[in-house]
């Protein structure tokens, strides 16, 4: 990082267990039905089976049975790919008189075993439906088909001088739709706050392949139940969302963002106190890497690192983001920030780098983004992504690796490591332990540990990835009995015979 600019004390088993409960009362597909979908559907390259009528070579249909962590494996032997809602909701009917369980499938980088079938349900991929429908540049309102990518999304509204509310490291490839039925948050969910607020409406094709239609591009609508937010981050479990509608904010004029180093994590509460204080409307990330995903991120290429010097004693890293109005008033509140932090006389931080240019400022980010990736190079992840209270991130991350160490599993055939990072700001931490493999022995030692640690915390099991098939069983840590018998209700009103993504979500 030569050109940056260095401030420094110095110098200044696929073994989801609940696998396949799937009853027996929904049908596997057939050729007749194959067959079907083949008319039903414009373009021929819209079905791919391995069924005779149709004949598809099984490899084909590999990246769709297989999740983006390569933990969960489905057997389809059919992927739709329709291109018009019409056509969704002509799927989905068929499905339904016929109980065919489908499983809505986005761009596939879920991480919790969701958009993957747990026995042979025909997936339904919304690949093909990418049309942005309107934008009107005045109010940023975007109406999009469920298929668009994030990053084109993105892409489109950046001449508008819009950006899309919501930003992950998967956005090359994760869905709008995806996005919204995983209620996912992200990295600016700090500024921008949740899906629940910026998506303003949603079309979909209920499990009947009845549309609804409620794509609204009002900023208020008080007219009653507000039906649109049980689809936010219903997984699929619900219906089909084919078309978005969402609020984009006005692009920043000047982003720019500080990499800190931690001689402790017991620092990074009064820092996050002291980046709200003196950053205020500006801040709009601020990110947690313990150590050892520090280095696993910077092991495996992603981003570029500091200095030796500029790391040493570091127990923690924060990245903070600015965006603002006005490049010159930023950068003095940065500044600032930065004087009063390494002039202080019980110093919160060790080093922090400020990126100097564009290419800087992506550089130190893709060391915060780049952990998931870095993590599926190192292993097989087992990931956590719970709420607790901020004080006890390394609390959680400790206790895992001292319960796995407890049952002789911490070592470099078993477990590799257990790392934390996340959004501090949003009281999320991803506690992930990397293995060698799956095996019986570290989920035994994971499951309920983890579970029963969060409950203690009062916290969540799922701050934002979802339930999908892998906690099902755990549901009950977050939410009561109550709550979850509303949601069977709500789940039985919809989907009566059950073939919307069966077996996520609720057992
Ligand atoms: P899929 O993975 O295809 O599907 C996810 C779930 O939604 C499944 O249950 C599926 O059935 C359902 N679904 C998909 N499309 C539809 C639809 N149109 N209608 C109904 N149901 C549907 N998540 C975060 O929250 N924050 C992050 O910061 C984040 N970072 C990530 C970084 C990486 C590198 C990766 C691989 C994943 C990350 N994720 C993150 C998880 C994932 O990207 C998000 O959950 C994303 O929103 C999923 O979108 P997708 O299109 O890939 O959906
Ligand atoms: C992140 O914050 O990086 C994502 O949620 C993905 C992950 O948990 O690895
Ligand atoms: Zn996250």
């Amino acid at each position: 990082m030569s050109r940056l600019w260095h401030w420094s004390r110095r110098c200044s088993l696929i073994f989801s267990r609940h696998n396949s409960t799937l009853s027996s009362r929904l049908s596997s597909i057939t050729d007749a039905d194959a067959l079907h979908f083949a008319k039903i559907l414009s373009s021929p390259t819209s079905v791919l089976s391995t069924l005779p009528s149709i004949s598809t070579p099984p490899e084909e249909l590999d990246i769709y049975n297989n999740d983006w962590m390569g933990k969960y494996r489905g057997k389809a032997t059919t992927v739709l790919k329709p291109k018009t809602t019409q056509e969704v909701s002509e799927i989905v009917k068929w499905c339904n008189d016929r109980r065919i369980g489908i499983v809505p499938q986005g761009g596939n980088t879920g991480l919790v075993g969701g958009s993957v079938p747990l026995r042979d349900e025909v997936i339904l991929s919304l690949s093909n439906m990418t049309q942005v429908r309107s934008f009107d540049p005045v109010s940023g309102i975007l109406v999009a088909d469920a298929g668009c990518i994030l990053q084109s999304l993105t892409d489109y509204v950046a001449p508008h001088n819009h950006i899309m509310p919501l930003d992950l490291g998967a956005k090359g490839s994760c869905q709008i739709g995806g996005n919204v039925s995983t209620n996912a948050g992200g990295l600016r969910l700090l500024r921008y706050g949740s899906l629940h607020g910026s998506v303003l409406g949603l079309e979909v094709v209920l499990p009947d392949g009845t549309i609804l239609d409620q794509l609204n591009t009002l900023r208020k609508d008080n007219t009653g139940y507000d039906l649109k937010q049980l689809f936010i981050g219903a997984e699929g479990t619900l219906g089909i969302i084919t078309g978005v509608s969402i609020l984009t904010p006005p692009a920043p004029q000047a982003s720019n963002n500080v990499i800190l180093a931690l001689p402790r994590f017991e620092n990074v509460l009064p820092l996050y106190k002291t980046v709200k204080r003196q950053l205020s409307e500006i801040l709009s990330a601020f990110e947690f890497i313990d150590r050892t995903a520090y280095d696993l991120a910077v092991k495996h290429g992603q981003g570029r690192a500091l200095s030796e010097e500029e790391v040493e004693g570091a127990e923690c890293f924060v990245l903070v983001e600015t965006s603002g109005g006005r490049r010159e008033h930023d950068e003095e509140k940065l500044n600032d920030l930065l004087e009063s932090l390494l002039e202080a006389d019980e110093p919160l931080i060790n080093t922090g780098v400020l990126a100097q240019n564009p290419a800087q400022f992506s550089s130190l980010w893709a060391l915060r983004e780049g952990v998931t990736e870095a993590v599926s190079k190192e292993g097989k992840a087992y990931k956590y992504d719970i709420s607790v209270p901020l004080s006890t991130f390394k609390e959680c991350v400790d206790r895992t690796r001292e319960q796995l160490r407890s049952k002789g599993l911490l070592n470099e055939d078993q477990v590799k490591a257990v790392i934390g990072y996340g959004h501090v700001g949003d009281g999320n931490l991803h506690l992930n332990v990397i293995a060698k493999a799956y095996t019986p022995e570290i989920q035994n030692a994971l499951e309920p540990f983890v579970y029963e640690l969060v409950a203690s915390h009062r916290g969540s099991v799922s701050a934002e990835h979802g339930i999908g098939a892998m906690k099902t069983h755990a549901l009950h840590y977050s939410k009561d009995e109550t709550s979850i018998a509303w949601m069977r209700k709500i789940k039985a009103i919809f989907d009566p015979n059950g073939i919307m993504n069966p077996g996520k979500v609720l057992e």
